[in-house]
Formats: structure tokens, sequence, C-alpha cells
């Protein structure tokens, strides 16, 4: 590990422990925007939308390792271990990746110290948790469905807190993707054919803003 990834590395632990109590965040904006990359970080600390763009890349390149070099890998090689969405009650079989990305998130939501939460959402959703669960995540699905490789921005108050919330792009990259999911026994029926390149969902992150 080289020096400027162990600061950045900290920097990120730092502000997901702070967030709520020191304010890591400055202004947020309050419409959807197209991605842009993140400016440098002034002397007040890092935007939400940059804390956001940050956890998300880890989230992302996480997600993209274990389905290359674990899923796929295990799947082509003569190995007994299969990635399987039921890896639960078979022996020998690994969780799928979108599996792994919800455990991971469940285990974040418990994490009393983390200071943000995230999680898939869709609105064709194979697993029912991963409905819009309020009206600004509703409007982000829309937004990343119509503007492809954009992502949503914006602020939202649930209950008597205010968030930053940000909804990423989840799209048909691999033909698995689409293949999976189009045939898929818990597809409801107005689910789309989905092809690629396709937006099937979306990554939010959640950041409490003071
Ligand atoms: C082998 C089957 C399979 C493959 C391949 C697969 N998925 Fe999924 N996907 C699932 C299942 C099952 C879930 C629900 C997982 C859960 O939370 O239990 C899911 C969940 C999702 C969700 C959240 C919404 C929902 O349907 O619950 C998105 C978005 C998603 N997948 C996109 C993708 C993308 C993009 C790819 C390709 C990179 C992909 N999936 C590959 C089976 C698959």
């Amino acid at each position: 590990m080289n020096n400027s990834f162990l600061r950045f590395l900290m920097l990120l632990m730092v502000c997901a422990g702070t967030l709520p109590a020191l304010g890591c965040g400055g202004e947020a904006t309050s419409q959807a925007e197209a991605s842009k990359p993140p400016m440098a970080a002034e002397s007040s600390g890092i935007s939400p939308k940059q804390f956001a763009n940050a956890v998300y890349a880890v989230m992302k390149a996480d997600r993209t390792v274990y389905a290359k070099h674990v899923v796929t890998r295990l799947k082509k090689a003569e190995s007994e271990t299969k990635p399987s969405e039921y890896w639960e009650d078979e022996e020998g079989t690994i969780p799928l990746p979108a599996q792994m990305f919800r455990m991971g998130a469940e285990l974040v939501d418990e994490n009393p110290t983390a200071g943000f939460t995230y999680g898939l959402r869709s609105k064709w959703p194979l697993n029912d948790q991963h409905h819009a669960k309020s009206d600004t995540e509703a409007e982000g699905l829309d937004f990343i469905e119509k503007n492809p490789g954009e992502t949503f921005y914006g602020t939202e108050t649930l209950g008597d807190k205010k968030f930053f919330t940000a909804i990423y792009g989840d799209k048909a990259v691999a033909q698995a993707c689409w293949e999976c999911h189009n045939e898929h026994p818990n597809r409801g029926d107005d689910y789309p054919e989905f092809k690629k390149d396709d937006v099937m969902g979306g990554v939010v992150v959640r950041i409490p803003l003071n």
C-alpha cells in the first residue's frame, strides 16, 4: 500500500466515524445533476458529495473484484465450489455479488460508528427489500434510468433528520446480468427484458447532515 492510498483510507475512516458529530460536509446540492469528478477538498473538510463518491468508488471496486476474480473464476474452473443464490442451503456454494453487497450494507447499517448507510435499489427488484424507500430514492431511480451514466444527488428529510442522498446507476455490463435477472422466478409481471447497458437499478448512499 502506498502512502497516498493510506492517507485516503484514513480520511475515509475519520470521516465515516465523525461525520454526524463534526460535520465532514459542506453544502449539498438540492437537485439532480450530472456526475462530475470531485473538487479538491476544502479546508473545512470533504463535502457529502465527495464522501459519497469516495465510498461508492470503494464499493464498486470491491464488487467488481469479487465478481471478476472470485465468482467468474470459480464458474470457469473445475471447482466444486460455485456461486449460487441459495448458498446458505447448498453446501460448497458462495454468495452472488449482489448478496455480498447487501450483507455488507446490512453490517454497516448495524454499525453505530459508520455514520452513513447504503444499499442496492431498483424499480424492478428481485429482492423486495430493494424497492425505493423514500420519494427521493424513487425520483433518483427515475433520474438514473433516464440519464444512463449520470449520478443523482439530492437532499431529503426523513423523520426530523436531513440527509444527503446519492444514487449511482447499476448497468447491465455483462451477459450474466441480464440472463440471470430476465429468467429469475422472482421477476414481476412488469419486469423489463433487460439488455446490454440497461440501467437495472442503483446504489443509494445516504449521509446524515447536521
Ligand atoms: C446468477 C444470478 C445473477 C446475476 C449473474 C446477477 N444478478 Fe443481480 N441480483 C440477483 C439476485 C438473486 C438479486 C437479489 C439479491 C439479494 O439481495 O438477495 C440481485 C440483485 C440485484 C440488484 C438490486 C435489485 C434487485 O433486483 O433486488 C441489482 C441492481 C442487480 N442485481 C444488478 C445486477 C447487475 C448489474 C449484474 C451484472 C453485473 C447482476 N445483477 C448479476 C441475481 C443475479
